[in-house]
């Protein structure tokens, strides 16, 4: 078997569905072996038994709001695997782009205090329970941006706040990890996924896939250049690939890798120039 991640090791937080599960996949087909995160075992068991090589994939538990258990996680992988190469910071809630203006202030404190302490805390959470091992491996963090990294109106103002901290952290801490360890993000557009909403909110049921089976069929293109590209997170995942390995990206580091179908280059009258070809 050849691959671009031979050998390597990851961890994915919020792998056991959408964009982390289909990372993981990548990254076994890819030569690694993997530890999926997340808070529900039975369904992250079931991604590994039906995976092509149950022997590189390990399921562990956590809530990647508790420092302890994403030690454990890191503890389990290296007990397991022998190293830690690659952490992919990953699981994340959605607002649902609720904006301020419906809000009480009793929502607004709550779902700021849920959705920063999952798509923020916990990125820093895992970062602070892998830095170690990354060191010994001259190995690497990938974090999962958004387009709401960038851009307004992925979210609303919540969701927006927290992706652009994580640009921010992706930032500082490959600053503050230099020269051992690379932190990179990949900035993913809409993707159809299993993405939830807060429970302060009470969306936890809500889905963005529903979001997406809503669509008519005769419904106009999204505005956006590549308005016919894919939302299957399978083809999100070359980012992935390119930034967790150190032959291919080396020198890379503190950077986004936009994966979005074009929203930095829309037009003002046609979202894509060359809908005529
Ligand atoms: N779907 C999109 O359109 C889209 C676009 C840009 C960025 N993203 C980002 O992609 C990442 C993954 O989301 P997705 O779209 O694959 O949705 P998803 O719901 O399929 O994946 C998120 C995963 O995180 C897990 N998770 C949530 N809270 C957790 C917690 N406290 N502890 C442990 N695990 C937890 C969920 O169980 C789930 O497995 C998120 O950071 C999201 O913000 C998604």
């Amino acid at each position: 078997m050849s691959g671009w991640l031979q050998g390597y090791v990851a961890l994915i937080t919020g792998g056991g569905t959408g964009i982390g599960r289909a990372v993981a996949e990548r990254y076994l087909a890819e030569g690694a072996s993997v530890t999926i995160v997340g808070r529900d075992v039975g369904q992250l068991e079931q991604v590994v038994a039906g995976c092509p090589d149950p022997s590189r994939m390990h399921a562990v538990a956590a809530d990647v709001r508790d420092s302890e258990q994403l030690h454990h996680a890191v503890a389990e992988t290296v007990s397991r695997f022998g190293k830690l190469d690659t952490l992919v910071a990953n699981a994340g809630v959605w607002d649902y782009q609720r904006p301020l203006t419906r809000l009480n202030a009793k929502e607004l404190g709550e779902t700021f205090d849920e959705v920063f302490s999952i798509n923020v805390k916990g990125y820093f959470l895992a970062a602070e329970a892998a830095w170690r091992e990354l060191v010994e491996t001259r190995g690497s963090i990938v974090m999962t941006l958004s387009n709401a990294s960038f851009y307004v109106n992925g979210g609303g103002p919540v969701y927006t706040a927290s992706k652009h901290a994580c640009l921010g952290l992706m930032r500082e801490l490959a600053y503050e990890l230099a020269p051992k360890v690379r932190v990179n993000g990949v900035a993913c557009g809409g993707m159809n996924t299993d993405l939830r909403g807060p429970e302060s909110l009470s969306m936890q049921e809500r889905s963005i896939s529903a979001s997406f089976a809503k669509r008519r069929a005769d419904a106009p293109p999204p505005p956006l250049p590549l308005h016919d590209s894919s939302t299957d997170p399978k083809d999100f995942t070359g980012p992935y690939v390119l930034l967790a390995s150190r032959e291919q990206s080396g020198p890379m580091t503190g950077e986004a890798i936009s994966i979005d179908g074009g929203i930095g280059v829309r037009g003002f009258a046609n979202a894509a120039g060359g809908d005529h070809l």
